[in-house]
């Protein structure tokens, strides 16, 4: 199938991040959210993002400007028809996934492929709200986007090999590695990922360490390019928690429980980089 235009639900983190890839990479990209204001943030961090690789010269002014003009963005769904692919990134909610699926299965064209960046949800699920769930897969991309080399691709139960192959030769025109998973919650990374990043916080909230020693021992110690509760703030600690209740849910593993520090902090609304404070406070930049 020829991909020339997608459509990228979701202009949060993840989907800002698949946005500037995608038209860096020559993609039309027609970037959807929720309402105007959602939206403006959304594409002003895509700016910033593109202006930040010109500074640091991985990027021509022609070239940001080209990107830019590659993306319309939209609050009506309808305005997904020309799609030729769409990958939905919104919160991790089953409900809300399905709702959007259900509504792009309407919008457009049969053969479109209809992607889901979640971090854990069953692609059986989301794919069970469209009539086409041989077109519906998971497109796992990792934060920062336009920096981390991976797409984990996952394979839901009727995904045919048709739409991995296309999934496939698509990641590679983005620049990405792939590597395909099967539709089990949390999929290769993630299920390795959190019991760790949940170790790490249960050992700050034991008073074990100090959360500096903690991440300098994983930084130092095992060549990792920044410690777990600097990860955590990264990925934001609502996405950790609700990767790790869908996991804890279902795999009933004491390993993915998340430690009551986590759930009280997002409540308290401290989400990591992105609200300004997490472990750490980025407040000043
Ligand atoms: N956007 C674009 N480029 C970015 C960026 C961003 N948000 N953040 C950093 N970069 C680029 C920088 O421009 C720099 O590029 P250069 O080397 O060509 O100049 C390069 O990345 C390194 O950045 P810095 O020197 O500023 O800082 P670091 O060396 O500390 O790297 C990092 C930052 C790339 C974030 C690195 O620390 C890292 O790889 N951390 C681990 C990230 C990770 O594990 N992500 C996966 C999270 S799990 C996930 O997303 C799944 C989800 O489902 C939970």
């Amino acid at each position: 199938m020829n991909i020339q235009t997608i459509g990228v639900i979701g202009c949060g983190l993840m989907g800002s991040g698949i946005v500037e890839v995608a038209a860096k990479s020559g993609f039309d990209v027609i970037v959807g959210e929720l309402n105007q204001e959602f939206l403006d943030t959304g594409m002003a961090r895509i700016h910033k993002s593109l202006e930040r690789a010109q500074s640091k010269g991985k990027l021509t002014e022609k070239e940001a400007s080209a990107a830019l003009a590659r993306m319309s963005g939209t609050i009506k769904s309808e305005d997904f028809a020309p799609a030729d692919l769409v990958i939905e990134a919104v919160t991790e909610d089953l409900e809300l996934k399905q709702r959007i699926f259900s509504r792009l299965d309407q919008v457009t064209q049969p053969d479109v492929i209809l992607a889901s960046n979640t971090s854990s949800i069953s692609i059986a699920a989301i794919a069970a709200a469209t009539n086409r769930p041989d077109k519906v897969l998971g497109m796992h991309f990792f934060n920062p986007v336009p920096v981390m080399a991976l797409l984990e691709l996952v394979r839901g139960s009727l995904t045919s090999d048709e739409t991995l192959a296309t999934a496939q030769a698509f990641g590679e025109r983005l620049g990405k590695t792939t590597v395909v998973a099967k539709d089990s919650p949390g999929f290769i990374v993630n299920r390795l990922l959190i019991p760790y990043i949940v170790d790490a916080i249960g050992l700050y909230e034991a008073g074990l360490a100090s959360k500096e020693d903690i991440d300098a021992g994983v930084k130092l110690g095992l060549a990792h390019p920044m410690g777990p509760l600097t990860l955590a703030d990264l990925v934001g600690l609502d996405t950790t928690l609700a990767v790790a209740d869908v996991l804890y849910e279902e795999y009933g593993e004491p390993r993915f429980k998340a430690p009551p520090l986590l759930r009280q902090m997002v409540t308290a609304g401290l989400l990591g980089r992105k609200s300004g404070r997490g472990f750490y406070d980025y407040r000043q930049g």
